[in-house]
């Protein structure tokens, strides 16, 4: 599979991903979990994203780009398939995106959007909590882990992201809305787009998101 799932923050894209890897064998490339993997490694790049992501804000087409570039050519779980989770981000990196798979005469096959009304996504954001080495995450209320503050899997302490509060979660939503969705268009144009009610239960979502990839 080669696929997009676009939505706003707390929208389940990291929540999904993971099952569609499973599922179809893919990659999945989670752009924010890259950029969150630099600020730990505090690189050059981490310490510059790290402002740049707390201020709810994007990192530029260029350095995004050359990341999935990287991604897909080199990593070869993506010979598969693959997931984009958080990219593309904006228009340019779209337009990017097309003229590199078009290169490998590997088109993008769906755009799935996660719909749900941003008064939603506060509870989500604000209750969430990751697991940093694996992106996998979890939630207070809605996803509990087994053990207070402990990944289920690995027993590694769970965090809490740093620009997941209210105040950083109200600027990534004004940026999602002017910079982001108009991909949504974009992909509607070419034809691949599908949506999905994102506001239900995880595993109705899930069933949804198959019935938009023509699967059971
Ligand atoms: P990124 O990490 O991509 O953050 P985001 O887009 O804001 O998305 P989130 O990870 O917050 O949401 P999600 O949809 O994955 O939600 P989740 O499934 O975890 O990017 C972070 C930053 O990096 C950006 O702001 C930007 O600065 C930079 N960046 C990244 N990519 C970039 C790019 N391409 N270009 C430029 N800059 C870039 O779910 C959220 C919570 O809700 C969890 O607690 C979960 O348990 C719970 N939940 C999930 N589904 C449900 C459900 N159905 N019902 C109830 N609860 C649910
Ligand atoms: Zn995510």
């Amino acid at each position: 599979i080669r696929m997009v799932l676009i939505g706003p923050p707390g929208a389940g894209k990291g929540t999904q991903a993971p099952n569609l890897k499973e599922k179809f064998c893919a990659c999945h490339l989670a752009t924010g979990d890259m950029l969150r993997a630099q600020v730990t490694a505090k690189t050059p790049l981490g310490i510059e994203a790290k402002k740049i992501m707390d201020a709810g804000l994007l990192v530029s087409d260029e350095i995004m780009v050359n990341i999935i570039k990287d991604e897909l050519e080199n990593n070869k779980e993506c010979s598969q398939g693959f997931i984009l989770d958080g990219f593309p981000r904006t228009i340019p990196q779209a337009e990017k995106l097309d003229s590199m798979l078009a290169d490998r005469k590997t088109p993008l096959e769906n755009a799935v959007e996660l719909k749900i009304d941003d008064e939603l996504l506060v509870a989500r954001i604000t209750g969430r909590l990751v697991h940093p080495a694996s992106g996998r995450s979890y939630h207070k209320l809605f996803n509990p882990p087994k053990k207070e503050m402990t990944d289920d899997i690995t027993g590694e302490s769970l965090v809490q992201r740093s620009d997941d509060n209210a105040e950083a979660l109200t600027k990534r939503l004004v940026t999602y809305h002017k910079q982001t969705e108009p991909i949504v268009e974009y992909y509607r144009k070419t034809g691949i787009w599908s949506g999905v009610d994102a506001s239900q239960k995880p595993g109705k979502v899930w069933t949804d998101i198959l019935k938009c990839l023509g699967q059971k």
